[in-house]
C-alpha cells in the first residue's frame, strides 16, 4: 500500500485524485483549507473507504504558520515515510491580496507552499524514494522570469502572476530533478491537467467572473478524467523520460523560458532564501 499526500482535496482535481487513490487501495492523507468541507469529505469517504487509510489536515496556506503547523503533525505521524507528495491547491483570485506574511496571496499558496512542501516532506519521501508531482498549467508558457519582481507586482495583473505561479511550478520541478534526481533517487514532475471543468475560475469572485469561467471550460473533461496521468507517475516504475512535465499520460514539450537552467536555479535558490532553508539540511 502505498501513502500519498495531495493538497487541495475539497474540489476539484485534488478530489478526484483522492478518490481515484483511495480506489485503488491506497492511504491517502488530504490536506485542505476548510473544517466544515473537510467534514463533510470524511462523511463522504467514511461510507466507501476504510478509515484507517483516510487521514484529513486542515491547512490554509495563505497562513504560514497553519502549513507549518499541518507539516508537524503530518511528520509526526508518518515518520516512517511517504510515497508521494502531490502539490495541487491553488488560488487564482480576482484582485491583488498580501497575506499575513506579507506575500502575494497565489505566489504563497501556489508556489511557496508547494515548495515548503517539497523540502519539508524531504526526509519522508527519500525514506521510500518518494515522488514529488506539482499541477502546473500549460498557461505557463504565457508567463516571463522576472527575477527582481518574482511576485508580479509591477503592474499587477492577477492572471499574470497565476501564469507565473505556474511556471515556477515547473521550474522548481526541474530543479529538484537536477539537484536531487541522482543523488537520493528523487524524482519530480510536473501536470498539466488540460482544461478542467472545476470552479477555481468562480472561487472568490463576482458573477461576471463566474460565468467567463463556465463558458470558457463549458467542453472540459471532468476532474475523474484527468487524474490517470498523476497516477501513472505514481506507479510507473522508472518512467523513461527526460521531461518532467506529464499531459494525458505523455511527456509535453514545456515553454523555453522552464527549459534556460539560470532561471531554474535562481528560481529555487531565491525560493530556498525566502523560505528560510537550507535544502541541503534536510538531505542529510
Ligand atoms: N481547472 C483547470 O482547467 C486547470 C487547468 C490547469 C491547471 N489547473 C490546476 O489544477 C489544480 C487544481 O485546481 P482545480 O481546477 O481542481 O480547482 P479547485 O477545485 O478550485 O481546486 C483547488 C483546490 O485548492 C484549494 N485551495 C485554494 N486556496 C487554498 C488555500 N489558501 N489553502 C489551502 N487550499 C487552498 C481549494 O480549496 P477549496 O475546496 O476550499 O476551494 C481546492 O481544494 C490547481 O493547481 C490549478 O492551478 C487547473
Amino acid at each position: 500500500m502505498k501513502r500519498i499526500l495531495i493538497t487541495g482535496v475539497t474540489s476539484g482535481i485534488g478530489k478526484a485524485l483522492m478518490h481515484y487513490f483511495l480506489d485503488h487501495g491506497e492511504e491517502v492523507i488530504g490536506v485542505a483549507r476548510d473544517e466544515e468541507k473537510i467534514q463533510s469529505l470524511r462523511k463522504t469517504l467514511s461510507k466507501k473507504y476504510e478509515s484507517k487509510r483516510i487521514h484529513l489536515y486542515r491547512a490554509d496556506f495563505s497562513k504560514m504558520r497553519d502549513v507549518k503547523a499541518m507539516i508537524a503533525e503530518v511528520s509526526n505521524a508518518f515518520s516512517d515515510g511517504l510515497d508521494a507528495l502531490i502539490n495541487n491547491a491553488a488560488v487564482f483570485p480576482h484582485k491583488k491580496r498580501i497575506t499575513e506574511d506579507g506575500f502575494e496571496t497565489q505566489f504563497q499558496v501556489n508556489h511557496l507552499v508547494p515548495a515548503l512542501l517539497s523540502f519539508e516532506m524531504f526526509p519522508l519521501l527519500k525514506k521510500r524514494l518518494g515522488r514529488i508531482i506539482t499541477t502546473s498549467s500549460d498557461l505557463h508558457k504565457k508567463a516571463k522570469f522576472d527575477p527582481d519582481d518574482l511576485e508580479g507586482l509591477k503592474r499587477y495583473h492577477p492572471l499574470r502572476i497565476y501564469a507565473r505561479t505556474k511556471l515556477y511550478n515547473l521550474l522548481f520541478t526541474i530543479a529538484l530533478n537536477d539537484r536531487y534526481g541522482e543523488k537520493i533517487g528523487l524524482r519530480a514532475f510536473a501536470v498539466h491537467p488540460g482544461k478542467v471543468k472545476t470552479r477555481i475560475g468562480e472561487k472568490g469572485k463576482r458573477r461576471l467572473y463566474g460565468a467567463v469561467w463556465r463558458f470558457f471550460t463549458r467542453k472540459a473533461l471532468p476532474p475523474h478524467r484527468v487524474v490517470f496521468t498523476y497516477g501513472l507517475l505514481v506507479y510507473e516504475k522508472d518512467p523513461k523520460t527526460i521531461i518532467p512535465y506529464f499531459h494525458r499520460g505523455q511527456p509535453l514539450r514545456y515553454s523555453d523560458v522552464a527549459l534556460n537552467r539560470d532561471n531554474v536555479n535562481r528560481l529555487f535558490d531565491e525560493t530556498a532564501a525566502l523560505l528560510n532553508i537550507d535544502p541541503n539540511e534536510k538531505l542529510t
